[in-house]
């Protein structure tokens, strides 16, 4: 049944929900490639699903027609994303299409990647294969959203997030946890799904933080750590030196200390000399611009009340997310408070979405 705002059927949209859910669950995991969901569906019957593959490849496409056990002669495809066309380390899904003889492909929103953008429709017109773009396109913009900030402005797309008390403190030494454990789990959910995590070395110094994903099963899916370490203060005693490998640490700095970077290199760091500018800082943009270059494209800065202000003055998040809790800490000898709570509620108050979680009340802000 058709609705009078488009031509998809109720079926349509049920299966392309299903190919949308594929794509969401995967999201943060498939490398530069975008994260994609596939259904094949024949006389109203699903007889394939796929996801494009951990870290990019294979892609969904392919995925559904190497798993479907049942004959794909004019089967219907939903993809949540334009198919590829052209050859990269793979061959094109459009020729895999055409070669498995699919009749009907439902796609949502053409790709942005220039290589491929708007060019699959025609080509699978011309091999007599039906094709209809614009299946639930609102919910597959905002699911690629993330992909789209990454191609357009060759950023990562960033996350932030922060954790307060009541009376709006982050820090005080004499009481560390300030939110519940089942918050702790949303923090680790958002860890899965970035690949860089940022900090402060002030902060890594006072908190000795891991940094890692620790749901169960997806340790491995934890993010590269990235400090931001100036005059390289870094605690060579800290759990994040000590769990340096394979790349897994990078390391922005302007200093000569030759022990300390050779020590840190050694143990596997990434180490970057980047210059300062006139306020004796490093620039964001240029850091964030490097990192997209060596990988990362969904950041989450877990900054201290400074980083955090500084990437929300200039509106550099694409999501905030404040976790408060329903207690006062008490302050101690030393406690940091959060000082950009009227920055948000002035550049960011429009987009906002709250919900409880255990204890805590949960807010995320959207630009
Ligand atoms: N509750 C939470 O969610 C949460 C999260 C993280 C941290 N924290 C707490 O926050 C506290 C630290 O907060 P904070 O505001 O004092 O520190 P911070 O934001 O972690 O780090 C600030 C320091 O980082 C360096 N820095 C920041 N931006 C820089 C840039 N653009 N270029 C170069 N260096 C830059 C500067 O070091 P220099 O002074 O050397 O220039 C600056 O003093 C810690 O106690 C930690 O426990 C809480």
């Amino acid at each position: 049944m058709s609705t009078k705002k488009d031509s998809f059927t109720s079926k349509d949209k049920k299966f392309m929900k299903l190919a949308l859910d594929l794509a969401r669950v995967r999201k943060g995991l498939t490398g530069d490639n975008p994260s994609v969901g596939c259904v094949i569906v024949k006389k109203d019957k699903i007889i394939s699903i796929g996801q494009t593959g951990y870290g990019g490849r294979p892609h969904a496409e392919h995925n559904a027609i190497s798993n479907c056990f049942e004959e794909l002669k004019d089967s219907k495809m939903y993809i949540t994303l334009e198919p590829c066309n052209h050859y990269g380390k793979t061959p094109p899904c459009t020729k895999n299409i055409v070669k498995n003889k699919i009749s009907e492909v439902y796609y949502s929103i053409d790709d942005i990647d220039p290589k491929v953008k708007g060019k699959s429709y025609s080509i699978l017109k011309e091999n007599n294969i039906n094709v209809k773009k614009g299946l639930l396109k609102k919910e597959a913009l905002n699911l690629y959203k993330s992909y789209y900030i990454n191609r357009k402005k060759q950023l990562p797309y960033i996350i932030g997030k922060i954790a307060l008390s009541k009376n709006k403190i982050i820090y005080s030494d004499i009481s560390k946890k300030i939110t519940s454990k089942t918050s702790d789990k949303l923090t680790h959910y958002l860890r899965l799904k970035c690949d860089g995590i940022l900090i402060t070395s002030k902060t890594l110094n006072t908190d000795n933080p891991k940094l890692d994903c620790r749901l169960d099963g997806y340790m491995k899916f934890s993010p590269k750590r990235i400090i931001l370490d100036k005059n390289l203060r870094i605690d060579l005693k800290s759990y994040i030196v000590k769990s340096i490998k394979n790349e897994n640490t990078i390391i922005f700095h302007n200093s000569n200390n030759r022990n300390k970077k050779s020590f840190l290199i050694k143990k596997g760091a990434i180490l970057i000399n980047q210059p300062t500018n006139k306020y004796k800082n490093f620039d964001l943009k240029k850091i964030l611009k490097k990192l997209y270059m060596i990988g990362v494209k969904n950041l989450l800065v877990e900054g201290g009340d400074k980083l955090t202000k500084s990437f929300l003055q200039k509106r550099m998040f694409n999501e905030f997310y404040m976790f408060k809790s329903s207690k006062n800490l008490l302050k101690g000898n030393k406690y940091v408070n959060f000082t950009s709570s009227g920055i948000l509620d002035t550049k960011y108050d429009k987009y906002k979405i709250n919900f409880k979680l255990a204890t805590d009340k949960i807010r995320i802000y959207k630009i």
